[in-house]
């Protein structure tokens, strides 16, 4: 008894040093609130059962405790209750009955829709990589990485498949999750009801880097995404200063097999159209020039066992500069 305190505070610690952004505990979307009321249903359920056997226990070890030296009697002997037997099958019969109804009905809720996608919705085919996300609009041709924008309010709905091993797509404030594999196509819907920016996190273990495989979902009010979608349309990458110019050079070299801006590039990478906007540098690096640099000199120092060669040894100083003057240079937002 003399730990409890010390005990209550180490949990209250821990419960607090998560990333609020990264709990099924305050749902901001349609999802994740029907998760959420099932689970606070069972928990409701699950404390209604403990009270009612802790107190049955409680009673009993009181009431029938030995009492003195005395009462040694063999107490009462008793074959069956078939009362007592018919209540205890038909009341846990009751609760599951409680649980497994509304729990099948919000299965089936979150599928709807994802085989005939209602007519004007968004829909974002998502393909996972070892160790990032890629996110493509077919009916917008647009196609991005690491950043998700989504229009706010409505339902949008995904496509998930995966390039090489099984990760599983994750916004717990919004809903989820959903396996993506090589094979087959899952398909779920997500909502943000209101606009901002929530956290995403690949949730199956897929590799070294998995814990880093994060990503970001901007819900925008739809004119906003619309304006987005647009501006990712007429990206160019023009580079607006001689040292972008030379980055821009550099970028073509060595960069473009790999990565795509606009619809010129690779595919292997993550494409970075709009990388300049991004607030994070591979998904887990504050975006600074230093980090960025440090990045493509050596990503596997960041992100363990991720495919991006590094570049340290063909890239000086002054070239490394260049670069992330270009990149930065890659913006479609205001
Ligand atoms: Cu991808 Cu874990």
């Amino acid at each position: 008894w003399r730990f409890l305190p010390l005990l209550s505070v180490i949990a209250l610690t821990l419960t607090g040093c998560g990333n609020e952004q990264l709990t099924t505990l305050l749902p901001k979307g349609e999802g994740s609130e029907m998760q959420f009321n099932l689970m606070m249903l069972s928990l409701y359920i699950m404390i209604g059962v403990f009270v009612v056997v802790a107190l049955i226990y409680t009673i009993v070890l009181v009431r029938f405790r030995r009492r003195g030296e005395s009462d040694n009697e063999i107490p009462e002997q008793t074959e069956g209750n078939v009362v007592l037997e018919i209540l205890w099958t038909v009341v846990p019969i009751i609760l599951l009955l409680i649980l497994a109804v509304p729990t099948v009905m919000a299965t089936f809720a979150l599928d709807e829709g994802t085989e005939k996608v209602p007519e004007g919705a968004t829909v974002v085919k998502v393909t996972a990589h070892q160790y990032w996300w890629e996110f493509e609009y077919p009916d917008l041709g647009v196609k991005t990485a690491q950043d998700l924008y989504i229009p706010s309010g409505e339902r949008v709905y995904f496509e998930l498949a995966s390039k090489d091993v099984l990760h599983s797509f994750w916004v717990p404030t919004l809903g989820g999750k959903m396996d993506t594999n090589t094979a087959t196509v899952n398909k779920m819907w997500l909502n943000a009801q209101e606009p901002g920016t929530y956290y995403g996190k690949c949730a199956e273990l897929c590799g070294p880097a998995h814990a880093l495989m994060d990503f970001k979902v901007i819900a925008q009010e739809k004119e906003d995404f619309e304006a987005w979608a647009e501006s990712m349309k007429e990206a160019s990458s023009q580079a607006s200063t001689d040292q972008a110019a030379q980055g821009e050079e550099i970028f073509a070299n060595s960069c473009i097999g790999c990565h795509a801006v606009g619809a010129d590039g690779g595919n292997t990478g993550p494409n970075l159209t709009n990388f300049g906007d991004r607030e994070k540098v591979a998904g887990i690096l504050d975006h600074t020039d230093e980090n960025i640099k440090a990045w493509i000199a050596k990503p596997s120092e960041f992100k363990p066992g991720n495919n991006m060669p590094a570049f340290e040894d063909q890239l000086n100083d002054e070239e490394l500069n260049a670069l992330v003057a270009y990149l930065n240079g890659l913006k479609v937002e205001e």
